[in-house]
């Protein structure tokens, strides 16, 4: 019987991280499967190029994309995430034509982890427009992942 519940400890466990998105440096949880979209509206003279990726279960396109300091990232879109925004929106030098963005931190350790992308709300038009999140891929890692390190061995 305290076999059975003890399984049920463990899937429960495991549910509980299903489809996450983690901070790479902390483990924080950032945003989760669902979240997920492919962030359309990249400015094509800035992109170099573009894959699909599977992330979490779900495939998503990543933009690379290089900063003015020449930084070179490979980002993906959320709808929305668990961040710390730093700064000030910015409107120069944006990779989404007609966004603003904010640099985004990891709440617990303050890692770069992307930026949030607001539309500038010029026109009428831009009222249909929805803020979105650009996660940077190489700082991220999916709990599905980690749990495939951490198994305990079977008995
Ligand atoms: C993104 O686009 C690809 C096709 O390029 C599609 O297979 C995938 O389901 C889309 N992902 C999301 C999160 O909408
Ligand atoms: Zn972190």
């Amino acid at each position: 019987m305290w076999f059975l519940l003890l399984l049920a400890c463990f899937l429960n466990v495991n549910a509980r991280h299903v489809g996450e998105i983690l901070c790479r440096q902390c483990g924080a949880s950032l945003t989760r499967q669902s979240e997920l979209i492919n962030i359309t509206g990249v400015d094509r003279n800035q992109l170099q190029y573009e894959y699909d990726f599977p992330l979490a279960g779900k495939t998503t396109k990543v933009h690379v994309l290089t900063n003015p300091e020449g930084h070179k990232f490979h980002v993906f879109g959320a709808k929305t995430a668990h961040l710390h925004f730093h700064g000030t929106p910015q409107s120069q030098a944006t990779w989404y034509p007609g966004y603003k963005w904010t640099i985004c931190l990891c709440r617990s350790c303050s890692r770069h982890m992307g930026w949030y992308f607001e539309p500038e709300k010029t026109t009428e038009l831009d009222e249909e427009k929805k803020s979105f999140i650009g996660l940077v891929l190489e700082n991220v890692i999916t709990a599905d992942y980690v749990d495939t390190l951490t198994k305990v061995p079977d008995f």
